[in-house]
């Protein structure tokens, strides 16, 4: 089958350390083991890993809230994670750390040939300084004003309201959120990559025809507006290495996170000797590498990281491979709903295998967002891999062992379906190479329904009251569990634990070269079952923790909730002030995503005569379909505003602090678009 050994390097993106493993997390490490598992049945040599993602602000803060060193937080959270990835069958050949030696020698060589290079120049910019906790401030940690809309509490970068993006030197009243201090305005020599001096190079690529549509796009937009200097340094105190020549200065995370690749893969070569560095990232290396990730991180790996590699006269990836965001019935998934599940909760309720398959159901090639929905998923794994497949073999199994002793039929007489099962291989096999898995499952499963109709076609359990039809039951039965182990070897990259079990019943060990085999005068176990059925009772006791885990991480200590201390009640006004607001029901008559705006959604509102465009911030709770034909209520006089998106003509009313817990207002049935609110 594969001509010649391939030799692959794989890699999903390192999760941060200072939080675990979430279900969203997990559709990439699963994408990338299927894909890995997928070409090392096939036989090629292929490698996969990881590493936690161990430096930067956040993780800094989290450590000093925590009253723990930062080493000791990420070495408890790496535990964490590799048992959570452990658990799911996602099988790394190596995690690590960047905060290693390898890592360090890494960034060091890579950052010295860049600057012996000349892609490294230095420039002193102005940036905001936290007297009190003396450090400068990151833009996500400094919060003030909105300069455009007059917003309170919006971060240094842009602001969740109007949408306006900004540099937090423009924040009226900036406050730093890590002491509560008024920062300072300082200067700073900082560190820049050439970025710009690899366009043509990137170009190159983006033109290669090689890339997925939707990232060659963004990199054409990227181009289209410049490509800028990199600013790669920050000042003490930081959570990361210290660059050679620049002492108190230290490397951006983002610099050193994706050399975390070379740094867990040269840790795996020198422990294990199972590949050899310099072959997977010399220059001219024929290796072929690719990194799985998620849309928000495309910038960093498709602009900086193989220019980086290129400039430093390292080999560049093969490709980038990014997927979409998880959502969970509909809606991003949300602490409040209980939907942001934690790899362990789910692992505390349900088997992986199910999750894994789900995922491939539905993984394409593309970048497509991905729901997670929970009825569906509960109804597909049960019809699919237990309605469907599980079931060839326990109708089968039985009679095997109670009148057969146990062992398939030393001939088959009728083949034809297990010969179209066997041709199916070449497409299915076309399919996960592509990372088309969600069509290697539709294939598989359309085989399933023709083994499962073969079987109820012939009734065996007929068949067999009439002793003298024992062999046709035995033919019968001997193909049908040769269909159902087809099936598996197919699913193997999928499923592996149920694959494992099923490689036992079998007494069989499968590669992916094995569809080819077939099995006669063979002696099976006895069967047990493979594969429970989903219960939507385990479904919701998973959603039902979740949650208890978010109310008990923000119960406050006193037994009112807290509101009111969070947000005291305004100055009183008079009735005439309150008067002057002109409240209207109105029906949300369309809703959708703003190009290039991360928190707000473009809401058409019928008064019942006229329409309005509001644009609200308020996409980090709600799924826009999910919008469309309710009713709420809006500010209907406010001077409309001028925004990047366009005109927004008034406001929609919500309660909540902000994030997944937005709550707009409904009015009671009976309210009717127009209708004065009083
Ligand atoms: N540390 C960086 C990556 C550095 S790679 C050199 C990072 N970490 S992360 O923990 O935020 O995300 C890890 C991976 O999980 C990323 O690929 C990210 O896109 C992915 N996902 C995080 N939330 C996700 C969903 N809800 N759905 C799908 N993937 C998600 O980014
Ligand atoms: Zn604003």
């Amino acid at each position: 089958m594969p001509t010649a050994t391939r030799k692959i390097l794989v890699t999903n993106a390192l999760p941060y350390a200072n939080g675990p493993i979430h279900i969203g997390h997990m559709l990439g490490y699963i994408q990338a083991d299927i894909w890995v598992r997928f070409q090392k049945l096939r036989g090629h040599e292929c490698h996969y890993v990881c590493a936690d993602d161990a430096h930067g602000t956040p993780i800094m803060l989290k450590a000093q809230q925590l009253g723990i060193a930062p080493e000791q937080m990420i070495a408890d959270m790496n535990a964490a994670h590799q048992a959570d990835f452990a658990d799911f069958h996602v099988a790394f050949d190596h995690y690590h750390s960047t905060h290693s030696d390898e890592n360090r020698e890494l960034a060091e060589l890579i950052y010295t040939r860049l600057r012996d290079n000349g892609y490294i120049k230095t420039k002193t910019i102005e940036q905001l300084f936290d007297p009190q906790k003396e450090m400068f401030l990151p833009d996500r940690f400094v919060k003030g004003t909105c300069p455009k809309c007059g917003a309170e509490d919006q971060y240094g970068d842009n602001c969740d309201v109007c949408g306006a993006t900004y540099s937090p030197t423009e924040l009226k009243n900036p406050k730093s959120a890590v002491s509560g201090a008024t920062p300072e305005l300082r200067q700073s020599e900082h560190y820049f990559f050439d970025l710009p001096a690899f366009e043509d190079m990137l170009k190159a690529w983006t033109r290669s025809g090689s890339l997925q549509d939707e990232m060659a796009n963004k990199l054409n937009e990227w181009f289209e507006s410049g490509l800028q200097m990199w600013d790669i340094s920050r000042d003490a105190p930081y959570f990361g290495f210290e660059i050679p020549d620049a002492p108190g200065k230290y490397f951006y995370v983002w610099l050193d996170a994706p050399i975390g690749y070379m740094g867990s893969f040269k840790h795996y070569c020198n422990t294990t000797g199972k590949a050899d560095f310099d072959t997977y990232w010399e220059a001219n290396s024929d290796a072929e590498l690719y990194h799985f990730i998620g849309k928000d991180i495309i910038y960093f790996h498709s602009l900086f990281w193989p220019s980086m590699l290129k400039g430093a006269n390292f080999r560049q990836p093969t490709n980038v491979w990014a997927h979409g965001f998880i959502t969970v019935n509909g809606t991003k998934m949300s602490k409040s709903k209980g939907t942001f599940v934690m790899a362990r909760t789910y692992l505390d309720h349900l088997d992986p295998d199910y999750l894994r398959y789900y995922f491939a159901a539905k993984l394409t090639n593309r970048i497509d967002d991905l729901d997670l929905n929970l009825t569906d998923f509960a109804q597909r794994v049960n019809a699919d891999l237990v309605g469907k497949v599980v079931n060839i073999a326990s109708r089968c199994a039985g009679f095997i062992s109670k009148k057969f002793d146990g062992k398939l039929a030393a001939q088959l007489t009728d083949t034809a379906l297990i010969d179209e099962f066997q041709a199916a291989g070449a497409g299915i096999t076309e399919a996960y190479e592509k990372r088309e898995f969600s069509k290697a499952m539709r294939d598989i499963m359309a085989l399933a329904d023709k083994a499962n109709f073969y079987i109820a076609e012939k009734e065996p359990w007929q068949l067999i009251k009439d002793p003298a039809k024992a062999d046709e039951v035995h033919q019968i039965c001997s193909v049908g569990i040769n269909l159902f182990r087809l099936l598996m070897v197919y699913l193997t990259p999928v499923v592996p634990a149920l694959a494992e079990r099923v490689q036992e019943f079998l007494n069989d060990e499968f590669s992916w070269n094995s569809y080819q085999r077939v099995l006669t005068n063979h002696a099976i176990s006895p069967f047990k079952a493979l594969m429970q059925r989903i219960e939507m009772d385990k479904v919701n006791a998973m959603i039902e923790d979740s949650k208890q885990q978010n109310e008990a991480a923000n119960t406050p200590a006193s037994t009112s909730n807290g509101e009111l201390e969070r947000d005291p009640i305004s100055a009183e006004i008079a009735y005439d002030d309150f008067a002057k607001i002109d409240l209207r029901i109105a029906r949300i008559a369309n809703a959708e995503h703003v190009e290039g705006a991360d928190k707000l959604l473009k809401l058409t509102l019928d008064l019942g005569g006229e329409t309005r465009q509001v644009f609200a911030g308020i996409k980090s709770a709600y799924a826009p379909e999910k919008l469309i034909g309710q009713h709420t209520v809006m500010v209907a006089n406010l001077a409309p505003r001028k925004m990047r998106f366009g005109l927004s003509e008034g406001m929609v009313l919500a309660a909540g602090p902000g994030g997944d817990e937005l709550y707009i207002l409904n009015p009671h049935d009976g309210a009717k678009p127009g209708m004065r609110v009083k």
